[in-house]
């Protein structure tokens, strides 16, 4: 399965903050914003992964995270010349997709909770299908809906209705198998001119091939669109890594455990990170001491403590 973040638009709602600097580059508490998406690919055990963006912000992306090689990832970019929605993005990466299944992620979502990895490796290996995430909000008018009949599946879809069926928001994380390229050729532009990854979505259903997966209570789902959106979700970063102590969504640890790079090289990127407490986590990561747990119910592992990659 191969994965795409979509990092594009102008986020004019964000202005002055992204005048010059694309929003998925803006600090989330302690780490540049696509540092979240780009670890629910990698959790998801995708390894080849294309980021789209604006022509001025691509180059920008790539100084940042280069070609994957300290992720143990290989990393490629495209350019989306304007943010014409996101169903664009697999028509931009048709080439890229080939005959592969593959995930998107919106650049601005983070997600966090107890046991993602495995709901996410789930909707990875969910053959000949697609997989999207369904999350109970006060706003639904802001999102895609997505309604439910008594037997929990999936019987509507709407991008941003003013009458909404349902509380239930589509989140901007998407797994599809290699129809999704022909999907978006079909679409035709929405009322506010964007090829609507909604639109895609309705096709799955109305062939029965749309799984909608429930982010229960247990999950965080937070949107980065306004400034205070934005404050409130590094807040929420700032809070769960100072009571837990750890670092969370740190590309470099998910490709250690993944066996992706060895500890020699996790090491090296704790070094280039100086001394920020990014660094200091993944120095303790090495060390091998911090304990893991999968799923709720099954026993807790200790971080590995080798140097061998795969
Ligand atoms: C997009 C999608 C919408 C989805 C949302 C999630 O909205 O169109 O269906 O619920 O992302 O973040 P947009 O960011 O284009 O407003």
């Amino acid at each position: 399965m191969k994965g795409i973040i979509l990092a594009g638009g102008s986020a004019t709602r964000l202005y002055p903050l992204t005048t010059v600097t694309s929003k998925q580059l803006l600090p989330l508490y302690d780490k540049p914003m696509i540092y979240y998406p780009l670890s629910m690919l990698m959790l998801a055990g995708i390894r080849e992964i294309l980021i789209i963006s604006t022509p001025t912000d691509t180059p920008k992306f790539e100084g940042l995270l280069g070609h994957g090689e300290k992720f143990g990832i290989k990393l490629s970019y495209a350019v989306q010349e304007e943010p014409k929605g996101l169903g664009q993005a697999f028509i931009i990466g048709e080439e890229f997709i080939g005959d592969d299944s593959v995930a998107m992620v919106l650049g601005d979502n983070l997600f966090y909770g107890n046991g993602l990895g495995h709901m996410l490796r789930s909707a990875a290996n969910n053959e000949g299908r697609a997989t999207i995430f369904g999350y109970y909000v006060d706003n639904p008018s802001d999102f895609g809906v997505v309604e439910f009949n008594r037997d929990g599946i999936p019987v509507s879809i709407e991008e941003k209705p003013k009458k909404p069926k349902s509380n239930y928001a589509v989140t901007g994380m998407y797994f599809y198998d290699n129809r999704v390229v022909d999907f978006a050729k079909k679409l035709i532009p929405s009322e506010r001119g964007e090829y609507e990854i909604t639109d895609i979505n309705r096709m799955y259903l109305e062939l029965g091939d749309l799984d909608v997966q429930l982010m229960g209570r247990g999950f965080a789902w937070l949107d980065t669109g306004t400034v205070d959106a934005l404050l409130d979700a590094a807040n929420f970063v700032r809070t769960v890594e100072q009571f837990q102590g750890i670092i969370i969504s740190a590309p470099e640890e998910i490709a250690y455990n993944m066996r992706w790079i060895s500890k020699r090289k996790l090491l090296e990127s704790a070094q280039m990170y100086g001394k920020s407490n990014y660094g200091e986590h993944l120095k303790r990561v090495a060390s091998g001491k911090i304990l893991y747990s999968k799923n709720v119910g099954e026993r807790p592992y200790w971080g590995r403590d080798d140097d061998e990659d795969e």
